[in-house]
This record gives C-alpha cells, structure tokens and sequence, in this order.
C-alpha cells in the first residue's frame, strides 16, 4: 500500500514512521511513504504558500495554487485520481472501522493543513474525505497523518509478523483487548489468574471474553451500547 503525504513538514512523517514495525514493513516494501513537499510547487519567487484570509481575521491560510499543483504532481505519477484524505477537525471522526476501509485501497494522498488551514478552493478541487482524529484542535495534520497511516499500515496483509495479530484486540468487536501477563507467574505476590495456567483453551476464551466484557462497561460503556444496537 502506498501512502503520498502531502506536507510543508516531509522529514515530521518521514521520521515518526521509520522505526519497528512500520520500518522493517517499509524495508520490504509492503508499505511505501511518499512525504511531498507543497512548498516544492509554489509559484512564488520567495516561496510562499500562505497568505492573509480575505474578510479579515486571525492567522494565514494556505493558498490553492501550491496544493492543487502538488497534487497533480503526485495524480500523474500514479496515473489516476487518487482519494485525497483533508485532515481536520471538523472531519469525520476517524475509528477502526474506518481505518479497515481504508486499508483496502492501494493507494492514499492524506493532505496536511497548517495555519488557519487551505483555501476552500483547492479543498472543492481536489479533496475526496474530510477526517478528523478526535474532538480537539491541533496545529497541523501531520500528527493526524502519522497516526492514520500507522492505524491503516498494521491492518494491510504481511505488515504485523506472526508475533501480532490485528484480529483479538481493542475494538475489533465493540470491545476492549483483555489483560495479558507474562512472566514470572508471582511478581511481588501479584498472580497470574489461575485460569490461564490450566491449559483449557475454552475456558481460557471464555475468560477473556468475560474481562473484555467487564473492562469495556467500566472505561467505554458506549461500545457496548453499539453491540446491543447492531445485534
Ligand atoms: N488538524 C488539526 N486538528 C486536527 C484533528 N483533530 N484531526 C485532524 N486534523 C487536524
């Protein structure tokens, strides 16, 4: 799956992906990260991407020409059009089901605003979805950008070794990872729940389910209303 970030900031995204996981998924080529630079395309001599917001107000704001001609850069390189992702706070919400939808495509352009964000124009252009990581406002899209690449790259065949799976963890069913424990069996007299010694795999599962169960009323009651609307 390839990934094009377009950014006033490549080495930000570049650097926050390049380590464990996602790096060695990237060594082999299951995973590429093309970070581009919009400041590589304006027009203007001193290279400005940003100016004063028509009818006043705070802050700048991205202008259209640089952003609508990095994207025709990287729409030719692929030869199609691309879904083009608009980070933002007034996005769509972005979760796991999300996250598994996108992971099906082969290719993604997430487009990073910065300031008081881009000129609507280039947004009406070129901008497919409009996704948001949370309630609250940060300074630019590229952390929204890592963290929507590290979600989607982890749930793309071959990313996660035989040492992780995707499949029993938070989320995947409305609910929340159970506890894990590893060794020593008595860590200063905190035991492993015997029923993970038994050997029982049924009973283990049943177990787990049931923590998942308890853990998910006590932090996120919510998901579990969705279990009970969806069945
Ligand atoms: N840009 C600034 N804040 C953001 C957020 N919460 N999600 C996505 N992009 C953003």
């Amino acid at each position: 799956m390839k990934f094009h970030v377009m950014t006033l900031f490549p080495e930000v995204i570049d650097q926050s992906l390049n380590y464990s996981i996602l790096k060695r998924a990237r060594e082999n080529g299951i995973i590429e990260i093309d970070a581009v630079n919009i400041r590589d395309y304006t027009e203007n001599k001193h290279l400005r991407v940003d100016d004063y917001p028509y009818g006043g107000g705070a802050g700048m704001v991205m202008q259209a020409q640089p952003v609508v001609d990095c994207y025709r850069s990287i729409r030719e390189k692929a030869g199609k059009d691309l879904r083009v992702i608009y980070l933002t706070p007034w996005g769509k919400v972005f979760n796991q089901q999300m996250a598994r939808e996108l992971a099906k495509e082969e290719e993604l352009v997430l487009l990073c605003g910065h300031y008081e964000g881009i000129d609507e124009r280039a947004l009406d252009m070129i901008a497919t979805d409009f996704v948001s990581i949370g309630d609250y406002v940060l300074t630019g899209g590229e952390m929204p950008a890592v963290i929507m690449i590290d979600c989607i790259s982890r749930l793309v065949d071959n990313v996660l070794g035989n040492e992780s799976s995707s499949e029993d963890e938070s989320f995947s069913d409305n609910l929340l990872e159970y506890p894990q424990y590893t060794r020593p069996y008595d860590f200063e007299g905190h035991k492993v729940p015997d029923i993970l010694m038994s050997g029982d795999h049924a009973k283990v599962a049943a177990y787990r389910k049931q923590c998942s169960i308890e853990r998910t009323k006590k932090f996120r009651p919510d998901l579990l209303e969705k279990v009970k609307i969806e069945k």
